[in-house]
């Protein structure tokens, strides 16, 4: 049997994709128990959208075109900017609780790098949770949605003619199911399970984007990685976020002397672009001073209230935020690279799409502008929906694929480690080249593993980045380009013998 349409990945992304498919048939694999796994339910700021009256779709483009250092799409941005108010208004709709003001209004947050409050929030930092759970009761009463809870997607099954026939996946039990389609949507989110020190489930190591360049997709700009300033540094993996609205809210960043130090290093200060306060807490936290976020002032008592989950993870850790320092330290957080995309999720492999973090549009550039994600995943899933809705049936014929190798745990840490020693928020060639010959060594002995190949495309794509540029920062390459310019990698072009496509073997 062939089904219409096949979607892996269950975050706001998938599930938006889904929904917005009907009538046409779906099957769902949600990788994780559904609910679990996902970056969405960790979002803590909300869906930045030009929703108030001092806003408009081309300011709000214009602040990601800023934010994103010269290598945003500006139709994609435009794009996203004009679709968000109505897409915010559907998720409301369908029962997504956003705060709304006494008049009716919007109550929106303000983030780094947005010219004015903008982000539709949820009981403060509760977005992501309150929009999963929004989308999970939708899915879960659509007819037209085959949910595979837990079924994970191992390998693409390439077509005999062309481009991709499903997946091969994995059932909770650990069988093998080849899962024939039409069309194939990948919304598995991000790569940030491969740096030690991260905010998204450490299991999101840039499945999707292996998955996708094994059958001649182009991965882009995968050398950009968010890293979010304000992890909260107790020691968890992964790291507890300790939400940009605490800063939008008057929250400061100082040392362990209670010194502040954004003021200096921008005139934005604690609400300059997320990269350059990632690379300032990075420095304050090299040099022995200490990086701390304060709130005591700005929200005090008020802060069980108004930001739950920041609260809980704080006190979680022996830290009471009404009154301590909070420690704080960048966490990988956002792939602003990825598969590349069209703006309605086509991968030019034909029956391949993606959408969501795993996804390039270009919508990104070099540094994402905060709470864009979410948007992301709705505008640009929605868009894919009604694509793959017009699209002509395929006839599909799939060939035989195998499963992965995996990466043994000890390996894995050490890749992880690697990475966030060289490939985090200062690098170097040196550094890089010394990441690239430890998956090398790694390659050798347990095989191409997804994770490896994911590595490789991000250290590869870093190397090849001989400048410095919104989440890329190149201590031997200080100054920007004066050409912007995407990097843009097929699998063929990680050139190392040792790294060869997994060839079709049986199932
Ligand atoms: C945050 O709440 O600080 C994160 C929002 C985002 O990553 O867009």
């Amino acid at each position: 049997m062939t089904h219409p349409i096949l979607i892996v990945g269950a975050g706001i992304a998938g599930l938006w994709t889904a929904l917005k498919a009907a009538p046409s048939p779906v099957m769902l694999l949600t990788g994780a128990p559904l609910g679990h796994g996902s970056s969405t339910g960790w979002a803590q700021g909300g869906v930045a959208a030009a929703l108030g009256p001092d806003d408009s779709a081309a300011l709000h483009a214009q602040d990601t075109v800023m934010a994103g250092a010269g290598l945003v799409d500006e139709t994609a941005a435009m794009v996203l900017a004009s679709a968000g108010a109505s897409e915010v208004r559907a998720l409301y709709d369908l029962g997504a609780g956003f705060e709304r003001t006494t008049d009716g209004g919007w109550a929106l947050s303000r983030e780094a790098a947005h010219s004015v409050a903008r982000v539709a929030r949820m009981k403060g930092d509760q977005a992501g949770a309150g929009i999963l759970q929004t989308l999970i009761e939708a899915v879960r009463a659509a007819d037209h949605i085959d949910i595979r809870d837990g079924w994970r997607a191992e390998a693409l099954l390439p077509d005999l003619e062309d481009g991709c026939a499903g997946v091969l996946a994995r059932d909770p039990d650990g069988a093998l199911h080849r899962l024939e389609a039409q069309h194939t949507v990948l919304a598995t989110g991000s790569i940030g399970g491969l740096y030690a020190v991260t905010t998204t489930p450490w299991t999101s190591q840039g499945q999707a984007m292996v998955m996708a360049a094994e059958l001649g997709a182009v991965i882009r700009d995968p050398e950009f990685v968010q890293f979010h300033p304000t992890a909260i540094d107790i020691g968890r993996d992964p790291a507890p976020l300790a939400t940009e609205a605490l800063r939008g809210d008057g929250a400061i960043l100082v040392d362990r002397k209670g010194r502040r130090f954004m003021p200096e290093v921008h005139e934005l200060a604690e609400l300059a672009p997320r990269d350059v306060v990632a690379r300032a807490v990075h420095a304050q936290n090299l040099s022995g001073k200490g990086a701390f976020l304060d709130a005591s002032d700005a929200i005090g008592a008020a802060f069980p209230d108004h930001f739950p989950a920041v609260f809980k993870a704080c006190m979680s850790g022996g830290i009471d935020p009404r009154t301590d320092l909070i420690p704080v330290a960048p966490a990988a957080h956002y792939h602003m690279g990825g598969i590349e995309t069209d703006l309605d999720g086509s991968t030019g492999v034909a029956g391949l799409w993606a959408g969501g973090e795993c996804a390039c549009t270009g919508v990104h550039g070099a540094n994402r502008l905060a709470s864009n994600s979410l948007l992301d995943g709705l505008v640009f899933g929605h868009r894919a929906a009604d694509a793959i809705k017009a699209a002509p049936a395929r006839a599909v014929s799939a060939e035989k694929a195998e499963a992965p190798p995996a990466l043994p745990d000890d390996a894995l840490q050490s890749l992880r480690a690697a990475i966030s020693a060289q490939a985090g928020v200062i690098r170097d060639g040196a550094g890089l080249s010394q990441l690239i010959s430890l998956i090398d060594a790694l390659q050798a002995l347990h095989g191409p593993a997804p994770a490896l190949i994911a590595a490789r495309f991000l250290a590869v794509g870093a190397l090849q980045r001989e400048e410095s540029r919104g989440g890329h920062s190149r201590t031997d390459f200080p100054a920007r380009s004066v050409l912007a310019q995407p990097t843009r990698l097929r699998l063929d072009d990680l050139s190392n013998a040792s790294l060869t496509p997994r060839q079709a073997g049986a199932a």
